[in-house]
């Protein structure tokens, strides 16, 4: 089912996002659904964090050069010191596009949706879509940045 994508302003996008006990709940599972097709009815859309949808949950997706990313509980274990500006973009902010200062490359651990471990070396734009929808998990919006 596609779901209704919150704008800014709105209290969901500042709230806290509760971690997932049970990955492989039905519920989850479900949310995992919702969100890819939201994001397939969005167009070119880059990532979909949950809050986004109104889920104060931490779960996020990316899909970046045909690979779909499904995170859930992502945390950010370590990051480069470099740090490079690029335009983004949100689906919560139509319309916007700002340039943002983002570390180069960061390594992301969190659960797949089989509640598999994932580690993720990444750099570049997937780098920085990781730390953009993990932002939103934590109530941080990019124009905060
Ligand atoms: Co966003």
């Amino acid at each position: 089912m596609v779901l209704p994508i919150l704008i800014y302003p709105n209290d969901i996008l500042r709230g806290k996002n509760k971690k997932i006990k049970d990955p492989q709940s039905s519920e989850t599972k479900e949310l995992i659904l919702d969100m890819l097709e939201t994001m397939e009815a969005s167009g070119n859309a880059l990532g979909l964090a949950a809050p986004q949808v109104g889920a104060s949950v931490r779960l996020c997706i990316i899909k970046l050069d045909g690979k779909t990313h499904i995170l859930i509980n992502p945390k950010i274990s370590a990051r480069s010191w470099k740090k490079e500006i690029s335009e983004e973009g949100c689906l919560s902010f139509p319309g916007k596009f700002i340039p943002i200062k983002r570390h180069q490359k960061v390594t992301v651990k969190a659960l797949g949706k089989n509640g598999e471990e994932i580690i993720l070396r990444a750099e570049g734009l997937l780098a920085r879509a990781l730390q953009h929808e993990i932002d939103h998990l934590d109530g941080i919006l990019f124009i905060d940045r």
